[in-house]
């Protein structure tokens, strides 16, 4: 049985911008032109009380950031598009990390007056390291912005890869006239208004120049100038490099005015991959081998790259988010957790359509499904439906923050352990436990992070608590090639030893300079600043 039909209808990318680009703006316009929420009704809720469709929890709705990712899924076009948002924030880029590790491409925005911004370019360094394809799309044209050859010319030394121009603007701001497509060769008229849909634009083709320049004058002119020169100068189109993630399309528009929209889920559609194939790790004899599994093969298999605790306070219960990437879930099935060979009993199984849940019947390589559990899965755990493998490459950076949580209410104890294991296990933040006792260590990438976990720690667990400065500045995970290397290792450094919510060694250090010298006096113990799950 071949499942290829299906994997090949499916899209799945993250779409990536720095705040106030207009991330969620486009979000909710694609969801709105697929079909997939009736009105817009979301960003006019935005307005009053600055969240949205994809904010879910309390502390975004306060900050009017977005700190968890949010998943949706929609159909278009006869294909199946799942849409991954990533935190805006630089102190969730952990998060937004594994977030890209589940998507088969990512989409960009830019804010057409300030070009690429810092949170726009960690993020693409992300997508270079991983060679995902990246479609760009510079917003909010009917402002007052920066010459798009400029814009161009920045876009490809960030990304440092070649930019296609597939659309391009004529005039700006007050001035803003529309889109020329380059592909059609016609331009599509801009007018404002957030109640647009894409067929109200009207498109006259280039070839009827002379009534364009009647009707936009110099602006036509210009803008058909810069294009000539925008095209001489960059790539041709050329699909094959932009899947190997060294070509970007460039698309100008405003997300707010619905303009230029349609043509970025049509890029989606017929220039996005399909879900490819994913590495994996088998164990043949006990040993470990590398395999690569394919979207279509028969076997169910996904990976939890997001656990995310009461995002219903209704329902006061975890969600593991699964990247199928291979076979066919089907309602029912019998699964197993690959770390510990359990059977894996979820109360429910969800798809995310915009804001709702819904009960899922069948899914396939590239969607996203939630798993509704009561503990028992970790960030990085592999599910399948027999199979005994592991799939690898879901990281964890080595945090740089520490703070030690002090607990004002001793009685609570039980209930902190609770909540900051399962925190841990959602990778809202790292926790370490000392082997030698005593306060349990917070770290984090971000110092925002100490902020929601003490947040959720009060309203999710009620445990009021302080966080306190410590000496540590570091971790690093630590390895061995025997078990005695490892203890003398230990023995040597018993104040520094941790374990982390999966229960895996860790040296903490106080400077860098810490594990130069650790590392001089044990050469044969391996210190890693990354952890992979596997
Ligand atoms: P984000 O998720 O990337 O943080 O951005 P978001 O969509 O929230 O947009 C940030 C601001 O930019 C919002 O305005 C939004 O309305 C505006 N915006 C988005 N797209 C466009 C566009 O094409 N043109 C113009 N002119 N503005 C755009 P705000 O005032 O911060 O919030 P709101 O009160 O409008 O919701």
């Amino acid at each position: 049985m071949t499942y290829a039909p299906e994997t090949r209808r499916r899209r799945t990318f993250a779409i990536i911008s720095h705040p106030d680009a207009g991330k969620t703006t486009l979000t909710e316009k694609l969801l709105l032109f697929s079909g997939a929420i009736q009105i817009a009704g979301a960003v006019k809720g935005r307005k009053a009380s600055r969240h949205a469709t994809s904010d879910w929890m309390e502390i975004e709705k306060q900050r009017g950031i977005s700190v968890a990712s949010s998943v949706m899924q929609m159909s278009y076009r006869d294909h199946v598009i799942n849409l991954l948002d990533t935190p805006g924030h630089k102190d969730f880029s952990e998060d937004t990390y594994r977030v890209l590790t589940a998507v088969d491409s990512a989409l960009m925005v830019i804010d057409a007056a300030n070009g690429v911004e810092a949170q726009t370019r960690r993020l693409i360094e992300v997508c270079r390291q991983r060679d995902t394809p990246i479609i760009t799309f510079v917003n909010k044209m009917d402002r007052e912005v920066r010459d798009p050859l400029d814009i161009l010319d920045e876009v490809e030394r960030e990304l440092g890869m070649p930019c296609c121009p597939i659309t391009w603007p004529v005039g700006q701001g007050k001035s803003f006239g529309g889109i020329i497509n380059l592909r059609t060769q016609s331009m599509t008229v801009f007018s404002p208004g957030s109640e647009k849909r894409p067929q109200d634009f009207e498109t006259i083709p280039l070839s009827e120049a002379d009534k364009l320049r009647t009707r936009f004058g110099q602006a036509f002119d210009d803008a058909l100038e810069s294009m000539e020169l925008a095209v001489g100068a960059s790539a041709e189109w050329n699909h094959e490099a932009f899947l190997a993630g060294k070509l970007t399309p460039v698309f100008f528009g405003s997300g707010v005015n619905n303009f230029g929209v349609m043509e970025v889920l049509d890029a989606v559609v017929d220039m996005s991959p399909p879900p490819g194939p994913r590495k994996s790790t088998l164990l043949v004899n006990k040993q470990p081998v590398e395999k690569i599994i394919q979207p279509e093969d028969s076997g169910f298999s996904g990976v939890v790259f997001k656990v995310q605790a009461n995002m219903d306070a209704n329902h006061r219960d975890r969600i593991a988010f699964v990247r199928v990437a291979s076979g066919k879930f089907t309602h029912g099935m019998k699964m197993k957790v690959q770390r510990t060979a359990k059977e894996l009993r979820p109360t429910s199984v969800v798809t995310f359509m915009s804001q709702r849940r819904e009960a899922v019947e069948e899914a396939y390589a590239g969607d996203i499904i939630g798993f509704t559990i009561h503990g028992g899965v970790q960030l990085g755990d592999t599910i399948t439906d027999g199979p005994n493998l592991q799939f690898t490459g879901l990281p964890f950076f080595a945090p740089e923050l520490f703070m030690t949580v002090v607990l004002r209410n001793p009685l609570r104890t039980k209930q902190l352990q609770q909540g900051l294991m399962q925190l841990g296990e959602e990778g809202a933040i790292q926790v370490f436990k000392p082997e030698a006792g005593g306060n349990m260590l917070l770290g984090a990438v971000g110092q925002l992070q100490f902020e929601v976990v003490q947040h959720r720690l009060n309203t999710e667990y009620d445990c009021d608590i302080r966080l306190e400065g410590c000496q540590y500045t570091g971790a690093r995970w630590i390895t061995a090639d025997t078990p005695a290397e490892l203890r003398e290792f230990e023995n040597a450094y018993p104040l520094r030893m941790a374990r982390d919510a999966a229960d895996t060694l860790a040296y903490l250090c106080t400077s860098p300079y810490d594990v130069r010298l650790a590392q001089e006096r044990f050469p044969k113990i391996h210190f890693h600043p990354l952890r992979e799950h596997a």
